[in-house]
């Protein structure tokens, strides 16, 4: 029980929450262990909760007509996902797959309503993380259709930075890059464009690459570049 509170109090969504609601949250929901490689959620499965990534990290994404996959986003600690057909009611709107061993933590659909019912705070937040999703969609559809592929290749990593990035003296640092063919699905383009693509930005010192890691060397020059 001490460990998920722990947890719990660094979910944006429950940061307002004092202690006495954060230890109801902990009694709701339950703990469950998700291995790399696993489905989580299926698309168009009917959904009954909410689940919160205490440890480890996801993707979501859609399978488009021709088979491929779209990668719409990555999540990781303290993220949380399922929320859209709990709160509308349709089915699940995209697959979840856990792309490490991923610890998680699930609120039933009733209990979640509830909290959003007499904790206004938790709804606030909750319209927050979403308005940031959209405005998220939103960058995604104009590089999608107006960008080369060097600006969907630096839209995916400036997506990647605000998810799973750390900031240090105005460079931003992810430290273990989804597998290239990951990347092309995020970005709409061939696994071979970003390679030619992250070696190109490293040769006009725009970002650094190290093994599975990167550095984006001046976050706002290269946020002015390309949003
Ligand atoms: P739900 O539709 O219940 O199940 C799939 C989940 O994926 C969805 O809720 C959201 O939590 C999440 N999801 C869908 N689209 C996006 C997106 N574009 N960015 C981040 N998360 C998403």
């Amino acid at each position: 029980m001490e460990k998920i509170n722990d947890f719990l109090k660094y979910v944006p969504i429950f940061t307002e929450l004092d202690q006495n609601t954060l230890d109801e949250i902990a009694k709701i929901g339950i703990r469950k262990t998700f291995k790399k490689d696993s489905i989580i959620l299926f698309e168009h499965e009917t959904g009954s909760a909410l689940f919160i990534i205490a440890q480890g990290k996801v993707k979501i994404s859609r399978v488009s007509d021709d088979g491929k996959e779209v990668i719409l986003s990555i999540l990781s600690d303290s993220d949380f996902f399922g929320e859209m057909s709990i709160l509308d009611g349709q089915n699940r709107s995209a697959n979840v797959t856990a792309i490490e061993d991923t610890d998680m933590f699930l609120i039933q659909r009733p209990d979640f309503i509830n909290l959003l019912l007499t904790k206004p705070e938790v709804s606030i937040a909750l319209l927050q993380e979403l308005t940031t999703r959209l405005r998220s969609a939103d960058m995604k559809i104009k590089s999608l259709s107006l960008k080369d592929a060097e600006g969907k290749v630096a839209t995916v990593l400036l997506q990647l930075a605000d998810d799973l990035g750390r900031i240090k003296q105005g460079k931003v640092e992810i430290e273990k890059l989804p597998y290239q063919h990951d990347l092309a699905n995020m970005a709409g383009t061939s696994r071979e464009t970003i390679s030619r693509t992250l070696h190109n930005f490293a040769k006009r010192g725009l970002v650094e690459l190290e093994g599975a890691k990167i550095r984006i060397l001046n976050y706002e020059k290269f946020k002015e570049m390309f949003s």
